[in-house]
């Protein structure tokens, strides 16, 4: 459970990364596919080279999907019912690829917001991905 506290600063986190969305979302995909590389097999159908168009406007689509979770995170199970349903149903990503990407996001958000990103935002962080994770992979079950 994440407090009155960490969802605030959750959510101001993610509205500083709104103007450079296509950055963090790409440099966090490219940190998924480099260090996982099984993830890029659902991307095959995209040019998957770092920070190219298709990778900066995914990268883009991500981030402002989850700084809009962000913004009010007790409603994520309804805000993210149609990210769910495409992730599970439509693109039949496998569950574990999630805790992959959610971990490559914190990497990347530690690298642009240096001394920001403190072990309390870097835990408060943590907690929001893996609920977020949750919901994504909550219809495989
Ligand atoms: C599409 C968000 C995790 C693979 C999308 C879209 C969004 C999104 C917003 C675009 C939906 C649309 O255009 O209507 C997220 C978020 C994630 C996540 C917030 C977790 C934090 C993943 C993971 C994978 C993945 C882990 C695979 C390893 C895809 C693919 C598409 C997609 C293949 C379709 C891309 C295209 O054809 O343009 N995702 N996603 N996603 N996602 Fe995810």
């Amino acid at each position: 459970m994440l407090s009155k506290e960490e969802k605030e600063l959750i959510a101001q986190i993610w509205e500083k990364m709104i103007p450079i969305a296509s950055e963090i979302g790409s440099e966090s995909l490219h940190r998924m596919m480099t260090t996982f590389p099984g993830t890029k097999t659902y991307f095959s159908h995209l040019d998957i080279r770092p920070r190219s168009k298709q990778m900066l406007s995914h990268g883009k689509k991500i981030v402002l999907a989850i700084a809009e979770c962000s913004k009010d995170i007790s409603s994520m199970m309804v805000t993210l019912a149609p990210l769910q349903t495409l992730h599970a149903y439509k693109l039949k990503i496998d569950p574990y690829n999630f805790k992959y990407l959610s971990h490559c996001l914190i990497v990347t958000l530690a690298a642009h917001m240096g001394s920001d990103f403190d072990p309390v935002a870097h835990a408060a962080m943590d907690k929001f991905l893996s609920a977020f994770a949750a919901v994504l992979a909550e219809k495989y079950r």
